[in-house]
């Protein structure tokens, strides 16, 4: 994987260094974004050296030993380390991923470490998800029906439930739509590989019953147009996703039903 350096103009500042203790044998260096909007400063990048035999197997497990052992200041998002939250997405070593799902080993040597790209900072390596989260809520991400409930639950055919598998499978963690070019210069219109694979879920869900409506809100040159097959969000997923796909399919859609 490529070296990623600071520019030689960055307003990134070289920060604190955390050296092992003495006689440590097994370094593990990581270098890791730091930004307080309290201190007024520039954000800055400290350097902690850790020992491998005890800081965990995954890049998570290391940042929670910096937190506990080291340095109690960092701040970063994480729940469940399973890779079903989505809340540990960061950049590592250049690439959006869910810092509990990959192994320190996969790295050599140091492991750098940022925020999610193109995302308003809150402190450190947390970035703010509220324009994510209110694009999420426009395309209505909830089973929407107009006919009078059945007596019990909604069916569905197995072949139809097959249809949502690699769909209802996203955690919503954002690592897709904040490595998309496109997403990068136009999120404040078009909503991103995350948010049209989540309405592409509802468009095939055979019990959502507004299926045109939502193809209706979708049909837009920014909203969902401003895909252009990059493909960044399929590579990055760390589900292993197609979101580049199902935007296809999206507008596939939307080509047939105007046929
Ligand atoms: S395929 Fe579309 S959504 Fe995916 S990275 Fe490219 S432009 Fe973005
Ligand atoms: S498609 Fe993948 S990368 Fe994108 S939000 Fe869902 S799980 Fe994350
Ligand atoms: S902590 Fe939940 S996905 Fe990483």
């Amino acid at each position: 994987m490529a070296e990623f350096t600071l520019p030689k103009n960055s307003v990134v500042a070289k920060g604190k260094i955390y050296k092992a203790p003495e006689g440590t044998k097994n370094i593990r260096r990581f270098e890791v974004y730091r930004w307080d909007p309290d201190t007024g400063e520039n954000p800055r990048i400290d350097t902690y050296e850790l020992d491998a035999d005890l800081c965990g197997t995954k890049i998570l497990d290391a940042i929670i030993h910096i937190k506990n052992e080291v340095d109690s200041t960092l701040t970063f998002r994480r729940s469940c380390r399973e890779g079903v939250c989505g809340s540990c997405a960061m950049n590592i070593n250049g690439k959006n991923s869910l810092a509990c799902t990959k192994a320190i080993s996969e790295y050599s040597g140091t492991i750098k470490i940022y925020p999610l790209p193109h995302l308003d900072v809150v402190k450190d390596l947390v970035p703010d998800m509220s324009h994510f989260y209110d694009q999420y809520a426009e395309i209505k991400p909830w089973l929407t029906s107009n006919s009078t409930p059945p007596a019990t639950e909604r069916l569905q055919s197995k072949e139809d439930r097959d249809k949502l598998d690699g769909l209802y499978d996203c955690v919503l963690c954002a690592c897709c739509s904040t490595s998309c070019p496109s997403y990068w210069w136009n999120s404040d219109k078009y909503l991103g590989p995350a948010v049209l694979l989540q309405a592409y879920r509802w468009l095939v869900d055979s019990r959502d019953e507004n299926t045109d409506e939502r193809l209706a809100q979708l049909d837009d040159a920014f909203k969902l147009y401003r895909c252009h097959t990059i493909m960044n969000c399929t590579d990055t997923c760390p589900k292993g996703l197609n979101p580049a796909k199902a935007i296809a399919e999206t507008k596939k859609l939307l080509a047939t039903r105007k046929d």
